[in-house]
């Protein structure tokens, strides 16, 4: 049914794990895990080697993840002190400005070093101590990654918070975490467009929950006028040029928290996932080792923000670790034309690029002209992550952008995992369009249908992971038992990712996407309830419902239907108003794409919004409504049929 594309033969002759390795370890990692990742732990520099590997048990009555627990490391000293005297000069990060008339800059471990030390003294300075927690509000610039490791070389906690969400996100996170501290910038800078993220601050701190924030500090990048509230905002350089550029490392415990993310689940406010520093560390760069096949004069470049875990673990901390040169680029594919991602591989040589298929649509809309006009000479391996990837897409990746050369690995993980799950490794896994393939060392996905029975062979179902991961996150921030209410409570003894997925005759997982109230927008978790309560926020609404509906680009689209208080007239002017309000709420990534009124929502007799029928109307779908039969009052869903967006 579909094709398969073996493994390209050039590439696995050079390969670090061909097929008969990747059999031998793969058994060795689920047959005697304490042997592997005990053996796996000695990649990282350890204070203390830890002598114990693994203490864990998904069981409710007696929960715990613990991995190397009596090891002491920084993931700073990791990423940095431990490259100084083999690759000191070696460019750790290249910059790529948001316009390429900007030049770019090239950080080596020496600078960057440097530059984390300063702000770690400068951090500590200002009273922030192990354990406190920091938030992150930056564009795609070097800060952003001296800020996270300066962070972990002091023991504090990070919380990125990506540069798109507005002041009410922000302030639920550091509300949520207590943060002390925020570092941002004057403004940043995408497709020639001003954020003002400094002002997002401001408006921010005036909310309430936030009067932990003892410190703003705020890197001069685009040089603009902002308000700077004395004492609580400091210029990042007037604080941390100053300083000392050698800085001690805290000694962590491998346990000890490394940072907070926060990401939407399918209720209530986004959780705020937490990463320990040895776990965390040693799976993303052995994954980040394996899956891009690293080697030495690689250059690697991850299109993520580091808003995002995949900017964490691909941009920052596994790429690092790895002593490799990781590129961050500010803009965005299509600024200031088509051409830019490929213009920027050519200028750097790139030779391993990872990016998201919502990208590769929107460029692929464009046809190959803007691709063809570059080299790409350079190549070696591409790779795809945040959502399922079309077969069309993955081919057009595959042949257009890679010139039919280069593998594509296709990597599903999530905030959650830490680090890739489920990915071909390229000189070993023969390759399927669609298909995350095969599962890395150590891991053992599963598939169960609803009642929890693990289902085998060839089938569909709910994916599940059967034991823990280094990389597995360790608790949602303040509120252990939703971390086990969420992803072990649906099948006991098992974390359930929310995903469902199929296996095919040959063992490969093809994920379906979300099975719960997730909707995955341009590889972007957005929560259903967060947008509806955005929405009833509005004095106008007084009810509202969220779905996701197929969309050419972005993977997944927001369709939200909107019941008007009483008395309140429907108007394409106050659509656009509740379009923009959501923006203002919760940032532009959760703009509904689509909003409908709906005089009634279809319930059941005991109140609860059919979701499943709202899917379906939003998909266009109206022959597969099912049986409507048990709501409180079936006639609504006619209506909203016949005023369907569109309709
Ligand atoms: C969800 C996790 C992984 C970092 C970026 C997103 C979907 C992710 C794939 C893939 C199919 C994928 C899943 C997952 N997803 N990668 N290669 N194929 N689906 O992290 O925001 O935590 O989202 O993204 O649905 O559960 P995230």
């Amino acid at each position: 049914m579909s094709d398969i594309y073996p493994v390209n033969p050039e590439f696995a002759a050079h390969a670090r794990i061909d097929r008969a390795a990747y059999e031998r370890d793969y058994r060795a990692s689920v047959d005697d895990p304490d042997a592997f990742w005990g053996r796996a732990a000695q990649r990282l520099d350890w204070f203390r080697a830890p002598t114990r590997v693994r203490d864990v048990s998904f069981a409710l009555e007696d929960f715990r993840i613990r991995w190397f627990d009596d090891g002491e490391l920084n993931a700073s000293v990791n990423c940095l002190d431990r490259h100084l005297a083999t690759r000191g000069d070696r460019t750790a990060l290249i910059w790529e400005a948001d316009s390429p008339e900007t030049a770019p800059r090239h950080v080596s471990y020496r600078e960057l070093h440097e530059r984390v030390c300063r702000l770690g003294n400068a951090l500590r300075a200002l009273g922030v101590e192990k354990g406190d927690r920091v938030t992150i509000y930056l564009p795609m610039i070097v800060e952003a990654a001296v800020a996270m490791l300066a962070c972990a070389r002091i023991g504090a906690v990070h919380s990125v918070v990506f540069g798109g969400f507005a002041p009410n996100s922000i302030a639920d996170r550091v509300s949520d975490c207590a943060s002390k501290l925020i570092i941002t910038a004057d403004e940043g800078l995408r497709g020639g467009r001003k954020v003002p993220l400094k002002a997002n601050v401001d408006a921010a701190l005036k909310l309430p929950g936030t009067s932990t924030v003892e410190t703003v500090l705020v890197v001069r990048h685009t040089g603009a006028a902002v308000d700077m509230q004395m004492p609580r905002d400091r210029w990042y350089d007037a604080v941390v040029d100053p300083q000392p550029a050698e800085c001690e490392a805290e000694r962590m415990n491998a346990e000890d928290p490394l940072f907070i993310l926060y990401t939407s689940g399918s209720t209530g406010k986004p959780k705020g996932v937490l990463h320990t520093t040895g776990g965390y560390l040693l799976y993303a760069s052995y994954t980040h080792e394996a899956v891009f096949d690293l080697r030495e004069d690689d250059v690697y470049w991850c299109t993520a923000d580091v808003g995002w875990v995949t900017g964490h673990s691909y941009i920052v901390y596994g790429p690092l670790a790895n002593g490799a040169t990781s590129l961050m680029f500010e803009g965005v594919p299509n600024y200031p034309d088509y051409s830019r991602f490929w213009q920027v591989i050519d200028r750097h040589k790139v030779t391993i690029f990872y990016t998201a298929p919502t990208a590769i649509r929107a460029l692929m809309r464009e046809g190959e002209g803007p691709v063809k006009a570059t080299s790409r000479a350079s190549l070696r391996l591409l790779g795809s992550v945040g959502e399922p990837i079309n077969p069309e897409a993955w081919r057009w990746y595959f042949d257009v952008v890679g010139d039919s050369r280069c593998p594509i690995v296709d990597t599903w993980w999530q905030t959650e995992t830490g680090g890739i799950l489920i990915s071909p490794l390229p000189g070993a896994i023969d390759l399927k369009p669609g298909s995350a393939t095969l599962p890395f060392f150590g891991v053992q996905p599963a598939l169960v249908d609803a009642a929890g029975q693990l289902l085998e062979g060839a089938t569909e179902g709910n994916l599940v992971i059967l034991d823990s991961w280094p990389g597995q996150m360790r608790t949602v921030y303040g509120d252990h038992q939703r971390f086990i209410d969420t992803y072990f409570k649906a099948y006991p003894g098992m974390y359930f990712t929310g995903d469902g997925c199929r296996r095919d005759a040959d063992g490969y997982y093809w994920i379906t996407g979300r099975v719960d109230d997730v909707i995955n927008v341009s590889g972007h978790r957005i929560g259903t309830a967060e947008v509806e309560s955005a929405l009833v926020s509005h004095p106008k609404v007084a009810e509202a419902a969220v779905v996701g509906f197929p969309h050419d680009i972005k993977g997944q689209g927001i369709y939200a239907y909107v019941t008007l208080v009483a008395g309140e007239a429907e108007s394409d002017e106050l659509l656009k108003e509740l379009v923009a309000h959501v923006r203002r709420e919760i940032g532009p990534i959760a703009s509904p794409d689509f909003l409908q009124w709906a005089p009634g929502l279809p319930k059941t007799r005991s109140g609860k919004i059919m979701r499943r029928i709202l899917r379906k109307i939003a998909e266009n779908a109206p022959d597969q409504l099912g049986d409507t039969s048990t709501l409180a009052d079936p006639s609504v869903v006619d209506s909203l049929v016949r005023h369907r967006h569109g309709a």
